[in-house]
């Protein structure tokens, strides 16, 4: 990973963390998710290409939005949805020779899979580019992505934020990468909301962590007034050793309409990466500042077709 960073090459890339990428690739790749998403045609970008999205856990978002960028550009996609039970993955293959097979079909694989790490071996076992969809509790880069280009688009920054995360952020996935983009930019600050069990694991933050301001919290009493975002998220139910263990957490926080009314302003957008489970209430939905259900799943096409396009295309 050390000498993975994009560093304005982006053409036949793995894209496995945030770390990879610094603040002007972040801007080269938004701006051509601005000009993809304003209208203009892309759709023979990828033509000719065939990308294998490899998902080892459920996925109804991220595998739709990466299938519709690759089809929208113009490129197909070979769709192996739960391996373990269907495929010869069932029979004991390893991950590295599942990796090997769908690298001769394929031009890049996108992987999902319930380990940290996954995706850095798989890298390591291909020649084509593989693009992290999810490792375990590890990272979700390209669900940064997309986060960070909704905060940008409606806050026109990414630096001097007051931010709230909040839910599960020991397990979130998405929340690690998030945190890992926004530390790239001054002065950011975090308010990290969760139950004390759900803490960040500090370990290899520690030295991204000197660059930005977390603030962990418990308690909605002690959320920051106006912050630029709320980055609500599930509590990761799958990562539990126990049920009892998860309920006991599960809807600490919750999303109403007194909550923001109390303490988001006007201007406060309100994400999450989705699925909700309970933890934002649907009389929220219809607020102008709720952007999760609409503007952050388009953008999510949209910055999977931009990073699709550098990664693989021709303009
Ligand atoms: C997230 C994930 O898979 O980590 N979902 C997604 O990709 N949008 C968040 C979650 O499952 O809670």
């Amino acid at each position: 990973m050390a000498n993975n960073n994009i560093d304005g090459k982006f053409k036949d890339k793995d894209v496995l963390s945030l770390t990879q990428f610094s603040i002007q690739d972040l801007q080269q790749l938004f701006r051509l998710t601005k000009k993809i998403k304003y209208s203009h045609d892309f759709s023979s970008s990828l033509r000719g290409k065939l990308v294998t999205l490899l998902f080892y856990e459920p996925s109804s978002r991220t595998f739709g939005s990466f299938a519709a960028a690759v089809k929208r550009l113009g490129g197909n996609t070979i769709d192996i949805l739960d391996p373990k039970s269907f495929s010869s993955v069932s029979k004991g293959e390893t991950l590295e020779d599942t990796i090997k097979v769908f690298e001769s079909y394929s031009d890049a694989i996108v992987i999902r899979h319930p380990e940290i790490g996954a995706a850095q071996k798989a890298a390591s076992a291909a020649e084509i580019p593989i693009i992290n969809a999810g490792d375990g509790i590890g990272e979700h880069p390209t669900q940064a992505l997309l986060d960070l280009f909704t905060i940008y688009e409606n806050c026109g920054k990414l630096d001097n934020l007051t931010g709230v995360i909040a839910g599960d952020i020991l397990n979130g996935r998405t929340v690690h990468s998030l945190i890992k983009g926004l530390t790239k930019f001054k002065k950011n600050t975090l308010f990290l909301l969760s139950p004390k069990s759900l803490r960040l694991t500090r370990g290899e933050y520690e030295k991204l962590l000197r660059n930005i301001d977390l603030i962990e919290i418990d308690a909605e009493k002690d959320l920051p007034k106006n912050a630029d975002f709320w980055y609500w998220t599930r509590v990761q139910k799958e990562r539990f050793q126990s049920i009892d263990n998860y309920n006991k957490v599960k809807h600490q926080f919750v999303v109403t309409k007194k909550l923001i009314d109390t303490y988001a302003g006007k201007k406060t957008i309100l994400m999450h990466p989705l699925p909700r489970v309970g933890e934002i209430l649907e009389e929220v939905d219809d607020d102008p500042r709720a952007l999760y259900l609409k503007t952050q799943v388009k953008n999510g096409m949209f910055v999977r077709m931009a990073l699709l396009i550098l990664v693989l295309g021709k303009k």
